[in-house]
């Protein structure tokens, strides 16, 4: 049974993936909903923090209904990695994780995320520094490695493991192939069974079904799963996903119905904790995705993502359950998520 600190999980769980900018309380609340095993906050600027900028700061807030939940630092700088560690000691996450993987140019080109896999002594520093002062399990998220010339996560994975992260994530991707591709997780598999790693290796890229969820588990023998894009849209994922890896069946999807109350709670949630219309605004991509395969739905989308109003969209939502409520959907499309989305700025 997988074990991070003194939290236990079930067999086979299933994890959320951190996402910048998509995986705030709102939508943590919905994933948990439907049965995520273990969440994590957007991931966590070590310099916003220690200057406690307020938005970072704000990326902490932590529920007690939504543990166990983890919190994701990055950064290049030794002493504000340590320093950030032991500002997170005043907050309550179950987890700290530190963040090996951002592809993004202005993270990675600055050594930090996946470029930090190019410095190893520097990963090294600062893995070992963070696991000194925090008060928390601490484990990393990293890839393959830089590009295909230099896939380096097996050594890697175990200096994380000497320096005493509890727990690495894998995405199965380089950080040359940002988000395009498929990812590869014979490399992941490989990690898993080398004698000489003992600490749980999670792995990620890909997932979108419970089919694929059971391929994962079996062929490679990872202790946890990890999804990302494929919830964006679909928090009800992790319900597909556990039925599947218990039953071996599939559920149907949300009827049209189930999605008009999803995006409600969604929405409440969304309003009640973001300020001003921000709440509003974050709901809008989530609702394209709710409502993608909903067949002559061009006017009211357009309608919902022009909504200004809770008032105006509970509205919208209504009349989407009167005129649409007994439409059947298309899985194949209602399943489609982001996934050739490359976030390559
Ligand atoms: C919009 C977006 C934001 C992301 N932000 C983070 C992040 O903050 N920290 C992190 O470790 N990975 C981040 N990732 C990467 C995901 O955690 C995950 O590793 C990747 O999407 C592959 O998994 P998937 O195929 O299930 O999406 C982000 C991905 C996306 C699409």
């Amino acid at each position: 049974m997988l074990k991070i600190g003194n939290t236990e999980f079930n067999d086979r769980p299933v994890f959320l993936a951190p996402m910048e900018d998509v995986t705030d309380p709102s939508f943590r609340y919905m994933c948990k909903k439907f049965g995520a095993d273990l969440m994590f906050t957007e991931f966590i600027s070590a310099d916003g923090l220690i200057r406690e900028a307020q938005k970072t700061v704000k990326k902490l807030d932590i529920f007690d209904y939504e543990r166990p939940v983890g919190t994701q630092i990055y950064g290049h700088i030794p002493d504000a990695m340590e320093e950030a560690a032991r500002f997170i000691n005043n907050a309550d996450p179950d987890i700290l994780d530190i963040n090996y993987g951002c592809p993004v140019k202005k993270i990675a080109g600055r050594g930090a995320g996946s470029g930090m896999m190019r410095n190893l002594p520097l990963m090294k520093e600062i893995t070992e520094r963070v696991v000194k002062v925090s008060r928390f399990p601490v484990t990393a998220k990293t890839r393959l490695g830089w590009d295909s010339e230099s896939l380096n996560v097996e050594e890697v994975a175990l200096m994380l493991q000497d320096c005493g992260i509890q727990a690495l994530t894998i995405h199965g991707r380089t950080r040359a192939q940002m988000y395009k591709g498929e990812a590869d997780w014979t490399l992941i598999g490989k990690v898993k069974n080398n004698p000489n790693i003992h600490i749980p290796i999670i792995g990620n890229g890909d997932i979108t079904s419970g089919k694929i969820a059971a391929e994962r588990f079996n062929a490679f023998g990872v202790d946890a799963i990890m999804i990302g894009r494929a919830a964006i849209g679909r928090p009800w994922i992790f319900r597909e996903v556990k039925h599947y890896l218990e039953t071996g069946e599939e559920l149907p999807i949300p009827t049209v119905l189930e999605r008009v109350d999803y995006a409600r709670e969604h929405l409440h949630k969304s309003v009640d904790y973001k300020e001003g219309m921000r709440g509003i605004y974050e709901m809008r991509r989530h609702f394209t995705m709710y409502f993608k395969a909903i067949p002559n739905f061009k006017e009211t989308r357009l309608k919902l993502l022009t909504a200004n109003t809770v008032e105006e969209i509970e509205s919208l939502l209504d009349l989407i359950a009167d005129k649409f409520g007994n439409v059947e959907l298309n899985k194949e499309v209602a399943n489609l998520g982001i996934y050739e989305k490359s976030i390559d700025n």
